[in-house]
């Protein structure tokens, strides 16, 4: 019986969120802590899962029912790709399925969707099955739209590609942008952003006013189509300019908060080049762009108006084979 571990990224968007999710392209960077996903076979027809972040110590289905009855959020996106890996791949068998992260789930760094990713690269090299980046990103994003219904999926082609990209759902378009690390100052508000709910709201504020709301995004969307191009010439004093006109969007889109805005006030006020928040909004992170010489200023000034820095690498490896034990 064989066991594997794989391992995928957290991500930041840098620009684009809401708009993506009506085809317009963002940029998304992967972070350097991970999620680690270990599956090892087993000789019965049950699918179990340990995952200690979660509060999970022996979750257990026979695999003739997944998907069946109410699923634990905690294992949710575990037991559907499972269900989905499956009937893609009918070779497959009982499996017991260990997962550890690197990051809090309340930070918006993406766990879901990097334990989704984890734990499909795992399934690939368990069972042998040759399987390219796209095809892993559609089987994931099946996954998660069983799940949650909406989705642009730029969170799992960051899972998946790592790097900084610049996508366009569904992993239509996947181009790396930089070799270098996007110098970021990160501050977390403390409270967890409600991504369906601000999903919903753009929606139905779309429908309310369309004109409107077709605007802000046609105005992020030349943001983000400049950004690319400072991004890929790592002129990181006109991406933080971007990223505050990307954050006046936001704002006028409804989805920025309080807290959001204080940290990125307390920010710009120690001299970052530019901040927004980062993902839905409502909560989660925000994030500003820093010289060397301000960062420190700036982590300070954040932990002053209340925000907690999270230290983080910007641009890390995408999924990947972490270890093999043949037993
Ligand atoms: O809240 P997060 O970090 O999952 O980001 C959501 C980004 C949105 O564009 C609002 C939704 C999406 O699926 O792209």
């Amino acid at each position: 019986m064989n066991k594997v571990e794989a391992s995928a990224p957290g991500k930041l968007m840098l620009f684009g969120e809401h708009s993506v999710v009506y085809g317009y392209p963002s940029i998304v960077t992967a972070v350097g802590q991970r999620i680690f996903v270990e599956v090892q076979e087993k000789n019965d027809d049950k699918f179990s899962v340990i995952a200690p972040e979660q509060g999970v110590d022996d979750y257990t289905k026979s695999i003739a029912h997944l998907g069946d009855d109410s699923v634990p959020r905690a294992v949710v996106f575990l037991e559907f790709l499972y269900k989905r890996f499956i009937e893609q791949y009918p070779k497959a068998c009982g499996v017991q399925v260990t997962t550890r992260s690197e990051f809090s789930s309340q930070f918006g760094f993406g766990s879901s969707s990097a334990v989704t990713v984890a734990f499909a690269k795992a399934l690939s090299e368990l069972f042998e099955i040759k399987i390219t980046k796209n095809e892993l990103f559609q089987l994931c994003y099946k996954t998660v739209i069983d799940v949650q219904n909406i989705g642009s999926g730029f969170d799992l082609a960051s899972a998946i590609w790592g790097g900084t990209i610049y996508y366009v759902k569904p992993a239509k378009i996947v181009q790396y942008l930089t070799s270098e690390e996007p110098p970021l100052v990160v501050g977390y508000t403390g409270i967890k952003a409600d991504t369906t709910r601000l999903v919903r709201m753009v929606e139905q504020e779309k429908k309310n006013n369309p004109m409107k709301i077709t605007k802000i995004f046609e105005e992020i969307t030349r943001i983000v189509e400049l950004a690319k191009t400072e991004i890929i010439a790592q002129n990181w004093l006109q991406v933080g300019r971007l990223m505050t006109e990307n954050q006046l969007l936001l704002e006028e889109l409804g989805v920025s908060s309080p807290e959001l805005q204080t940290l990125i006030q307390a920010s710009n006020s120690a001299g970052a080049f530019g901040a927004k928040l980062s993902g839905a909004g409502g909560g989660d992170c925000m994030i500003a762009v820093s010289s060397a010489i301000t960062k420190s200023t700036i982590e300070r000034n954040i932990e002053k108006a209340n925000g907690q820095v999270l230290r983080v690498h910007t641009n890390a490896v995408g999924t990947k084979l972490e270890r093999v034990h043949d037993l």
